[in-house]
């Protein structure tokens, strides 16, 4: 049975959100209802109102000639907040205090000129709106005329399917035509503890046997990648196996493949990204990106042609790209020696893996069996082999050492004598300058 939002719709939004969003939205009603123009929530807001869970992604569709663009301008005029539109595309968007946002769009119809290719867009109304939508849970809309507030809109049955936990697209064609719903639909089913229907499962398989993500384009299916691999713990390692059973990572790529021992490396590498965050090793690596660890290992397998061949499919910057075809037959070799080694300095750990990615690291760090290797790892990790010398450039240059090469040679070597406790203050560290640097400093006189 459909809930009365009717009666609710206010109250809910100002428990559930906060004050600048709560007022926010009956008040775009109100606008709208001035200028003519149909006003809708729309899109997940809707469906996670609906399950009680919390998102501040607020959509609204806007029906009505330039509908999304007149609207915002009301907006910002009665209410005096910023907004910015895009009349190109529709769509406007409102700066609200406390840092918070709506994104509006004026109510299109959607049509693929050709599987995967970005659709033709045109005007349209509330309906045709929400058929271009990916499935019927995302296909509800909620009213905010006056006279209306909180009605519900459901052409396509999504909400039957929302108590059910069932996910369907809107017609047969919705899969092929935009290849990304595939992946869309499987972190739904993990994120929300839904099921796609069996003959959804069916269509994704036929889009599939017309390899059809070999057609999306570079960017976009990097960024299904990049979501899908964000999920976090067991949910990822759900997500993968089945991704795997029904072939679209072999979609991705054939030789891609979540096997018993990259499923048994991807477990492991869930617990080390929670210790990683929890003790906050994660500051030490400015630019640390989890999604790129889980990449690292479910590519571990790849042989390296195909590694080089799926990097430059997914045609990231070249900093991304550095990172998936990373130095891995060095770093096997620096895996088993901090396997073999028991005791290892510490300036030597860092001087092993400071080349490599630090989401190399934590996927060496899963993948050893061995409990000195992963100290070592973790050692590293957690910042435990950083140091700085208590001595800079500024202070060799006093000491009559011409600026040069040498310098960045003598820091490193300060560095890692403060690293393993040979040195602890600066006078240590000059006088080992003077004994060990001694030809450079007559050269200079
Ligand atoms: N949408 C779609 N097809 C896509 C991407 C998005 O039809 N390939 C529609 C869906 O109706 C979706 C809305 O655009 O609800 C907003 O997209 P997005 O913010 O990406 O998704 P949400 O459903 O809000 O989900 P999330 O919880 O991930 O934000």
């Amino acid at each position: 049975m459909k809930p009365d939002l009717e009666k609710s719709l206010g109250r809910r939004l100002e428990r559930e959100l906060p004050p600048p969003l709560a007022r926010a939205i009956p008040a775009l009603g109100r606008a709208g209802e001035k200028l003519g123009l149909r006003v809708f929530l729309v899109g997940g807001f809707v469906r996670d109102l609906l399950l009680r869970r919390k998102n501040l992604d607020i959509d609204i569709a806007v029906e009505g000639r330039e509908g999304a663009v007149r609207l915002a301008r009301e907006f910002s005029r009665r209410e005096k907040i910023l907004v910015q539109g895009y009349p190109r595309f529709g769509t406007a968007t409102l700066h609200l205090p406390g840092n918070h946002r709506i994104d509006l769009a004026t109510t299109r119809k959607e049509t693929y000129p050709a599987p995967a290719a970005l659709p033709r867009v045109r005007p349209g109304n509330i309906h045709e709106d929400l058929y271009r939508r990916d499935f019927t849970v995302n296909s509800l809309a909620l009213c905010l005329h006056l006279s209306e507030f909180g009605k519900m809109l459901d052409p396509y049955g999504g909400f039957p399917d929302l108590e059910r936990r069932r996910l369907r697209v809107l017609h047969p064609r919705s899969f092929s035509d935009d290849p990304t719903r595939i992946f869309r639909a499987l972190r739904f089913e993990q994120r929300l503890g839904f099921r796609l229907t069996p003959d959804n499962l069916l269509l994704i398989r036929k889009t599939l046997a017309e390899n059809t993500i070999a057609r999306l384009s570079g960017t976009r299916l990097l960024a299904e990648i990049r979501f899908s691999l964000s999920l976090p713990g067991t949910a990822l390692t759900a997500l993968l196996t089945r991704m795997d059973k029904l072939g679209v990572l072999a979609g991705i790529d054939p030789a891609l493949k979540f096997d018993p021992e990259t499923a048994r490396v991807t477990r492991h590498l869930q617990k080390s990204l929670h210790w990683f965050m929890e003790t906050g090793g994660i500051g030490n690596f400015p630019g640390f990106e989890p999604w790129m660890a889980n990449l690292i290992a479910l590519t571990a397998n790849l042989p390296d042609k195909k590694l080089e061949h799926f990097a430059l499919r997914l045609a990231p910057s070249a900093k991304l790209r550095k990172k998936i075809i990373w130095d891995r037959a060095r770093g096997k070799m620096v895996r088993e020696r901090l396997e073999i080694d028991a005791r290892i300095e510490k300036s030597l750990i860092f001087s092993l893996l400071h080349q490599f990615p630090p989401e190399a690291i934590l996927f060496l760090e899963a993948q050893t069996g061995k409990e000195t290797a992963r100290q070592a790892l973790r050692l590293f990790l957690g910042g435990g082999t950083f140091a700085k010398p208590e001595t800079g450039g500024h202070d060799l240059k006093q000491l009559g050492i011409t600026p040069g090469p040498v310098y960045q040679e003598i820091l490193a070597r300060l560095r890692d004598l403060k690293m393993n406790g040979e040195t602890r203050t600066k006078k240590q560290e000059l006088e080992w300058v003077r004994n060990h640097y001694g030809p450079h400093l007559r050269n200079r006189h």
